[in-house]
């Protein structure tokens, strides 16, 4: 594989987005938030009723749907930036990412967006290392301790975000594993900043090995 990718895999608040965009911006790199398509695709399925049970239905929409995530998240040119973090898409979204058929969609246009950057991309999710990116430049897997991640997480609560871990871990298709080959980043009682040196000391190291 040419394209340069850095993959972020780890669960709900162990500090993807946050560190994988701050190393996007350090290394000039662009930054593919995954969740948020997930999340994106999830609103789109309760804006027009589909019942996200439903997985030939979610499928055919994954398919269809035009979904961007920068500069900020929309649906078919529809601004949903501030729909996709609510308690509704919360629930949902772990039902949306276990179907196979949508996480095709998404795997193939995560992979054609990171051939179309010119640098390199920072890309984060929970099956990046594993099953998209797995010949990735450096492969990371975040972590944090449940009390901390809930913290983070704020209003969602410590049992939302445990229930989401279960989820996202036990499914099967594509679950949140960590790779055999990934550097693993306790980021518990640590600034981005710091992960962020950490991850680009790793990179140093491989791109000299
Ligand atoms: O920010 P947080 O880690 O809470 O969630 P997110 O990254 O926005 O992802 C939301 C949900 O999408 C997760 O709970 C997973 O169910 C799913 N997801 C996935 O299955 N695969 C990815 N590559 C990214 C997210």
């Amino acid at each position: 594989m040419s394209v340069r990718v850095i993959a972020i895999d780890g669960p709900a608040g162990s500090g993807k987005s946050s560190v994988a965009r701050a190393l996007a911006t350090a290394l000039g790199w662009s930054f593919l938030d995954t969740g948020a398509m997930y999340r994106a695709v999830t609103v789109e399925a309760l804006r027009q009723g589909v019942d996200v049970h439903d997985v030939t239905a979610m499928g055919e929409l994954a398919r269809e749907v035009d979904v961007t995530t920068l500069p900020r998240v929309s649906v078919n040119g529809r601004d949903v930036e501030d729909e996709i973090r609510t308690e509704t898409v919360n629930d949902a979204v772990s039902i949306v990412a276990a179907n196979a058929l949508v996480r095709h969609q998404m795997v193939r246009r995560q992979r054609e967006f990171a051939g179309a950057q010119p640098l390199g991309t920072v890309v984060e999710g929970r099956d990046i290392t594993t099953v998209v990116f797995p010949n990735a430049t450096l492969k990371v897997f975040l972590t944090a301790s449940l009390e901390e991640r809930a913290r983070r997480r704020g209003e969602e609560g410590e049992a939302s975000v445990a229930r989401r871990d279960v989820a996202d871990s036990t499914r099967e298709a594509s679950p949140l594993r960590q790779a055999h080959d990934a550097l693993v980043l306790d980021t518990t009682g640590r600034e981005v900043g710091d992960a962020v040196e950490e991850i680009m000391e790793w990179l140093k190291h491989k791109t000299l090995s």
